[in-house]
């Protein structure tokens, strides 16, 4: 079997590549716009202040400031902006921002009338045919989430990770201007930089991965890896790479997936909230010293990433994490050794595990789990 790559996002990439904004509105034939804001300070950029003064555009900025945004939430804000009917969607900010962005488009035109009938409708994948075009603008360099088509959405009450995923809900463009991402927290800043080395080794490893994904992937993993040490001492030019890294790999896992760590993680995460890009980095050794020997490009793999073997990556995501003052142990989080075995099996999750090299089973993940406790 030939795998394809595809992704049809028109991205514009680097400083000032905010400017161009109005101009793809308008090349979208844009009127109402509804732009989904992480936090107040977006609607008071230039651009945005501009898109407001401009006659061409009616602009409605809606704060939704959830991280990890569960079915119940996403159902508030499609019930909040449901009356607006835009003409195009902007999320401006982090992966919930543009996860929220793609629910919108997704569900627009449903009639939903409770967070019951949302999961349903994500249970039977029953998403509205034509979508509203959506535009992504990150303020973090890490989920990829710009140029991907699916939409995670958690479901806590029914301990489940669920995704959005329709064929056709790209979005229309993608705006990665690292002057946004200028103001993050060191911490965040290097969790969300190893959840797009992840994404981008992931993507490497993949079943699904093909010859074009694989370029991308090396290319953001060289990237992030060289920029690693000055992101976390603080230099500017560091964050303009990264911001450059997670849109390459979120190219490349576009048309792949990920694969074990993100299968792993997700009950990390629900469980003992350990962000996102910490737990998944957590696992990134591990998961590779068990695929190395199933890895179609290693020896390239490992030159991307500047190592020798598959054992040097845990103490370099250690070493990473802790000029971050980020804790890097799964018993740093509230986890007990004696929940591991139960744990385990909780962590095989569809489309990700399956998409991995070497076989997950309960007992090679509770392995995983002891190495990293
Ligand atoms: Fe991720």
């Amino acid at each position: 079997m030939v795998n394809a790559y595809c992704n049809p996002v028109r991205c514009y990439v680097g400083a000032g590549s905010l400017e161009m904004l109005p101009e793809i509105l308008s090349s979208l034939h844009a009127r109402k716009v509804l732009a989904l804001i992480w936090s107040p300070e977006i609607s008071a950029l230039p651009v945005f202040r501009g898109l407001d003064e401009d006659g061409r555009f009616s602009l409605s900025c809606v704060l939704f400031a959830c991280s990890n945004p569960t079915v119940e939430q996403i159902f508030e804000l499609y019930a909040k902006t449901k009356q607006f009917e835009p003409d195009v969607v902007i999320g401006v900010g982090g992966g919930t921002i543009m996860d929220a962005a793609k629910s919108l488009c997704a569900l627009r035109g449903l009639e939903l009338k409770s967070a019951g009938d949302l999961r349903d409708a994500i249970e039977k994948k029953r998403f509205c045919r034509v979508k509203t075009p959506w535009i992504g603008i990150p303020t973090t360099a890490g989920t990829g989430s710009e140029v991907t088509r699916w939409a995670t959405v958690w479901d806590p009450s029914l301990s489940k990770k669920r995704s959005i995923d329709c064929e056709d809900n790209y979005a229309r463009a993608a705006i990665a201007d690292p002057r946004l991402t200028a103001k993050l927290p060191l911490p965040l800043a290097v969790s969300s930089a190893l959840d797009a080395l992840c994404h981008a080794v992931e993507s490497c490893w993949a079943k699904a991965s093909n010859p074009v994904s694989r370029a991308l992937a090396l290319s953001a993993v060289r990237k992030i890896t060289g920029n690693m040490e000055a992101l976390t001492s603080g230099d500017p030019k560091a964050r303009e790479a990264m911001s450059e890294a997670s849109l390459t790999a979120g190219l490349a896992f576009s048309s792949t997936r990920t694969t074990a760590c993100h299968s792993i993680s997700y009950p990390l995460t629900m469980r003992y909230h350990i962000p996102h890009g910490v737990a998944v980095s957590l696992l990134l050794g591990p998961v590779c010293e068990l695929n190395y020997e199933l890895i179609p490009e290693r020896a390239a793999l490992l030159d991307a990433l500047g190592m020798q073997t598959p054992e040097e990556i845990s103490a370099w995501t250690g070493r990473m994490l802790a000029r971050a003052g980020t804790p890097a142990r799964l018993r740093d989080y509230g986890a007990r050794q004696e929940d591991l075995e139960a744990l385990a099996p909780l962590c095989i999750t569809k489309g990700r595990a399956d998409n991995n090299p070497a076989a997950l089973t309960d007992a090679g993940i509770l392995q995983i789990l002891r190495k990293i406790y």
